[in-house]
């Protein structure tokens, strides 16, 4: 059905009316067939908002972490995770200018899944919003989830799935495009031409599209100026053992929480963790499923945030898989109020 017609479940029911009015069969059959009509037509629905408030919130997600735009320098950031994804992506190629230009490529992403989200939620020019999340999931796809085996635990590529449902059927209801088709269907029936009624409609989809874009840009530059959370302590390395060491102070290793060093060797980060009080030791932050960077210890245990695989945060082993091998773990030794990292042990 055409978006802005008037069908029979749009009408409340007029145009079957003779046999709904009725107590009988026919009219249970008609009230049956209105509410499957209902149905279909906001089945969509739950997905659209899912992904909506999903994308805004991946967007400002981004925006709120300080290691997002770090640089090279942190093992968490935007630059590093491309790093890691280049290697067996089959589109590694085309990560390069993400390299060159990390903090463009990094907000564009963040500013895109906003705008993405955004756009879904509110229903204006579904379409487009739609393949704006084709092609960023289709991009996270091939990269971050290309080497997940099996492929069914990689989570990008149900949202490109997702996203092409909504492709498909637009955002025709309850939305902006709604109102709009609706409205154009109006100016038909007074007369105005086609020409007039197109010119309309893209009008005021622009003047929203800018009124929202703007909206979004406004939110995420609030969120990274005042939402930004507090970076890890991050080891420095121990001016008395010269380069090859790295060392972080006592009192920046919580019992519970952790710093993050790198791992002088490889260039990994490696949380160093203090799971109970005067146990330390250094568990590699890389997930031994398939290469993302788990998160920081909390309540007890490392997440990863690909496929949600969970370690644990005193000796590194699996509590939860898709991973099967632990967290490679690290000696760490006491001296003074220092902590140094020594070799991996296993
Ligand atoms: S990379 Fe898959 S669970 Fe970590």
């Amino acid at each position: 059905m055409m978006e802005g017609t008037k069908d029979p479940v749009e009408a409340g029911g007029s145009a079957s009316a003779p046999s709904a009015a009725g107590p009988g069969p026919t009219g249970r059959a008609a009230r049956s067939a209105q509410r499957r009509a209902l149905a279909g037509r906001y089945a969509l629905l739950p997905l659209r908002l899912f992904l909506g408030v999903t994308f805004v919130y991946a967007g400002l997600d981004k925006l709120a972490d300080s290691h997002y735009l770090a640089g090279k320098s942190d093992p968490l950031s935007f630059y590093a995770q491309t790093v890691a994804a280049k290697g067996g992506s089959p589109i590694g190629w085309a990560l390069e200018p993400a390299l060159h230009a990390p903090t463009v490529f990094g907000l564009l992403i963040a500013f895109g899944e906003l705008a993405v989200g955004l756009g879904t939620l509110f229903g204006l020019i579904g379409r487009v919003a739609a393949l704006g999340g084709a092609l960023l999931s289709l991009t996270l796809f091939l990269t971050i989830s290309w080497n997940v085996s099996p492929y069914y635990l990689g989570n990008d590529l149900p949202y490109l799935l997702a996203w092409t449902a909504l492709l498909l059927a637009g955002t025709p209801y309850l939305s902006v495009d709604g109102y709009l088709a609706r409205r154009a269907e109006r100016d038909r029936e007074r007369g105005l031409t086609e020409e007039a009624v197109r010119r309309r409609t893209v009008l005021d989809s622009g003047i929203a599209a800018v009124a929202l874009g703007g909206g979004g840009l406004l939110a995420g530059s609030l969120t990274a100026t005042f939402v930004r959370r507090k970076p890890k302590p991050a080891g420095t390395p121990s001016p008395a053992q010269g380069g090859a060491k790295v060392s972080v102070a006592v009192a920046d290793v919580p019992v519970g929480g952790s710093a993050t060093v790198k791992d002088p060797s490889s260039g990994d980060a490696v949380y160093i963790v203090q799971p109970t009080a005067g146990q330390y030791c250094g568990l590699s932050s890389i997930c031994t499923h398939a290469g993302c960077t788990v998160d920081p210890p909390k309540n007890g245990q490392l997440s990863c945030p690909c496929h949600g695989s969970r370690f644990d945060a005193g000796t590194g082993a699996v509590l939860n898989g898709p991973a099967v091998k632990p967290l490679p773990k690290y000696t760490v030794t006491k001296d003074g109020d220092r902590l140094d990292l020594g070799a991996v042990q296993s």
